[in-house]
């Protein structure tokens, strides 16, 4: 069988298995995600309270479940075995006197330090924000406290704390998204708060007393908008140990609106000091917020965020629910262009629905006139890889009959990587859904290869070896169906085509 009839047969049955699923099954409307978290219904924004815990991954999310548009925050819930098939259990945390449940983590209290558990059962413990709407709208600067709540069947149910809130507010209007991890070296729990334009960090014994430790980053980073969801976790290179600090910041992202930029440096269980002062972003992409990353999984970190940008999030034409999380990401540091940056890569779990691979290389790429018009296996990872180092211009295009297309490349000239979604379908929701997102490229030194992750309506570009990297959504009025590359002098090893199956 030629290579061409490889793809074409491969992708027939996926595209078939998808319009008959469509027309009866939850989970397979018009731009679901099908290899990406998303509510069954209604709204979500940020990933909340991600914690592993006997063997499941929990996800929480900022969840309003009555309509598809931002409303009184409640915390949603999902489990996964694996990181990729999820299943949505019972709401988590409902709004109650003290306010609407803002962003937060859960961490599992091993030591039975706050005594709601006990050591043979400990408690997951949530610690998040009560946000009261009455007192924003009463011109109250006190309106968000820090609240804690706890389950002892494993994260099914939870019950509040009867001594909310465990931290009150100072008397400053952001001040929310708590992160919570054991800090094994001072034998106390550290949270890293967003207050305002700098991150504050406290520590406690007991998650029920919380002192104020030290301030980071009022003149350091990105300052176009507010800060918002702080995580802070250590990571090893070269056998050294680094603390990362993630901080997302809206509006004022690279791309317009929201954005999460991160800082690398140590931590001393008081205070964080950075070892360089660069702004660095884990994605410059238009679609990736107030990611953080999973809590007890050891040594691995792996980082999840939201899909969406708060420009625009509440109008993208999706019926039933709105918004989906990114791909799972494993995080590592690299040493790059005399700096340490962060590097991110689809989990290896996403492996368990590759649906075979095809590799077509640079000879056939030329003989199909690097046009595959039959691409219609999205979901799925593309590998581009590249015999060198030096990237010259070249384009990715997924385009449908209907004359929509989205192109992602790299720009010699600008030395960056490149979204153009001026022409990729709806737009017309809203006037802040920007046309196109930037990301530069590093180093000559790094790799150039380029991998994509496509869903039915993203797609995450991860280049210089996952050091900078690009999620955006896309509309388009019918699928993309045609894969096509436009190649201005790269040498091409092969394009990697990994169909993936559906996760619901
Ligand atoms: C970030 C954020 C958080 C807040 C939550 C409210 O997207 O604004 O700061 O806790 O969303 O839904």
């Amino acid at each position: 069988m030629s290579l061409k009839r490889l793809l074409i047969g491969s992708i027939f049955l996926t595209a078939a298995t998808i319009s008959q699923a469509q027309k009866t099954t939850a989970y397979h409307e018009p731009y679901r995600p099908q290899v990406h978290f998303s509510p069954k219904k209604w709204w979500t924004n940020d990933p909340n309270g991600m914690v592993y815990y006997k063997g499941t991954y929990h996800l929480f999310f900022q969840h309003y479940p009555k309509a598809t548009v931002w409303g009184p925050m409640h915390w949603g819930h999902a489990t996964s075995k694996d990181l990729v098939h999820w299943t949505q259990q019972p709401i988590a945390l409902y709004p109650d006197k003290l306010g609407y449940i803002f962003s937060g983590s859960v961490v599992v209290d091993e030591r039975n330090t706050s005594g709601l558990g006990t050591k043979d059962k400990p408690a997951m413990v949530a610690i998040f924000t009560h946000h009261d709407p009455k007192g924003e709208k009463g011109g109250s600067s006190t309106y968000q406290n820090e609240s804690i709540a706890y389950s002892l069947d494993e994260g099914l149910t939870w019950k509040k704390y009867p001594g909310n809130p465990v931290l009150k507010n100072p008397g400053i209007k952001d001040f929310r998204d708590p992160k919570v991890f054991w800090y094994d070296e001072g034998n106390k729990w550290v949270m890293s708060l967003a207050t305002k334009d700098r991150i504050t960090f406290y520590s406690s014994p007991n998650l029920k007393d919380w002192t104020k430790e030290s301030e980071f980053g009022q003149s350091l980073g990105a300052h176009g908008g507010v800060w918002e969801c702080p995580d802070l976790f250590p990571l090893q290179l070269n056998g050294k140990q680094y603390w990362v600090l993630l901080v997302s910041i809206n509006p004022g992202g690279p791309n317009k609106g929201s954005a999460t930029q991160y800082f690398v440096g140590h931590f001393d269980g008081k205070t964080f000091t950075p070892v360089s002062t660069k702004t660095k972003w884990i994605d410059y992409g238009p679609d990736d917020y107030a990611g953080v990353t999973w809590g007890n999984t050891g040594k691995r970190k792996v980082f999840l965020g939201w899909m969406g940008n708060w420009l625009y999030a509440n109008e993208v034409p999706t019926k039933v629910w709105r918004n989906a999380m990114t791909v799972p990401r494993d995080l590592s540091l690299t040493l790059a262009a005399g700096d340490i940056y962060l590097r991110s890569e689809p989990v290896p779990e996403m492996g368990k629905i590759a649906n075979g691979t095809i590799k077509v290389d640079a000879e056939q790429l030329v003989k199909n006139n690097n046009i595959f018009s039959v691409i219609k296996q999205r979901p799925g990872q593309f590998t581009l890889k590249f015999k060198t180092k030096a990237a010259k211009d070249y384009s990715v295009i997924l385009s449908n009959d209907g004359g929509e297309k989205l192109v992602i490349g790299f720009d010699a000239a600008k030395n960056r990587y490149y979204i153009d979604r001026s022409a990729s379908g709806q737009k017309q929701f809203s006037k802040q859904f920007t046309n196109a997102g930037y990301a530069p490229r590093l180093s000559t030194m790094l790799d150039s290869d380029m991998e994509l992750v496509v869903d039915q309506s993203s797609v995450e570009v991860f280049a210089d070896g996952g050091l900078s990297n690009l999620t955006a959504v896309f509309f388009p009025r019918k699928p993309y169906n045609k894969l096509s590359l436009v190649n201005h002098g790269m040498e091409i090893e092969h394009l990697q085509i990994q169909p993936l199956k559906s996760i619901w």
